[in-house]
């Protein structure tokens, strides 16, 4: 595996971020929202988005399974741990570190709506749209990513790198 290259840096991600969270509070600030978090990629993303928003919300996690092992989605997605919260009724703001395929947030889109809230929207720090497979609606994105493998704040190859403070590109990824 090749060097790892800042992509975007801890000073860009923490700017996205209290940009993100000044158009989320302003949509949601009076409705106590559940903010969702795909699991395990957003939980860096959601430590500091919810307390950039410094509003009343709800927190709960889901998490799915789809990428075995590398950088290319098996394609297959199941449901490896549900929310705790009932959805029913609640204003859910799903929480993505990152939308490739589209498949992952499609199946978390479809597994929600079946509860029905009251309003579902989506939220991702990264979109990479050159990899689309499903259109999916995404109502707050971050950064928008050309077709390379990034690492850091949250994200893995393999489980490694998550920690990592800012998101960097693996040199021999594909793209
Ligand atoms: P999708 O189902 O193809 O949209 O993939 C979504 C999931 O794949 C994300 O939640 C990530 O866990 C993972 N993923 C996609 N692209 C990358 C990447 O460049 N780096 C790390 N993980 C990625
Ligand atoms: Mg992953």
């Amino acid at each position: 595996m090749g060097q790892l290259e800042i992509f975007i840096s801890r000073d860009q991600i923490s700017r996205k971020i209290n940009d993100l969270a000044s158009q989320i509070r302003r949509d949601y600030y009076d409705k106590n929202p559940l903010m969702v978090g795909a699991l395990k990629g957003s939980f860096m993303l959601m430590s500091d988005l919810v307390r950039a928003l410094d509003m009343p919300l709800e927190v709960d996690f889901i998490s799915v399974s789809s990428y075995g092992s590398g950088t290319e989605s098996s394609g297959k997605i199941e449901l490896r741990q549900d929310l705790k919260t009932p959805a029913e009724n609640r204003h859910i703001l799903l929480v993505e570190d990152i939308v490739d395929t589209g498949l992952t947030l499609d199946f978390l889109l479809d597994q929600l709506k079946k509860r029905n809230p009251s309003s579902l929207h989506t939220c991702t720090l990264l979109d990479k749209p050159a990899r689309r497979k499903v259109q999916v609606h995404i109502d707050y994105v971050g950064f928008t990513v050309p077709d390379k493998f990034i690492v850091g704040y949250g994200l893995d190859f393999d489980e490694r790198y998550r920690y990592l403070p800012d998101i960097c590109c693996l040199e021999d990824s594909h793209g």
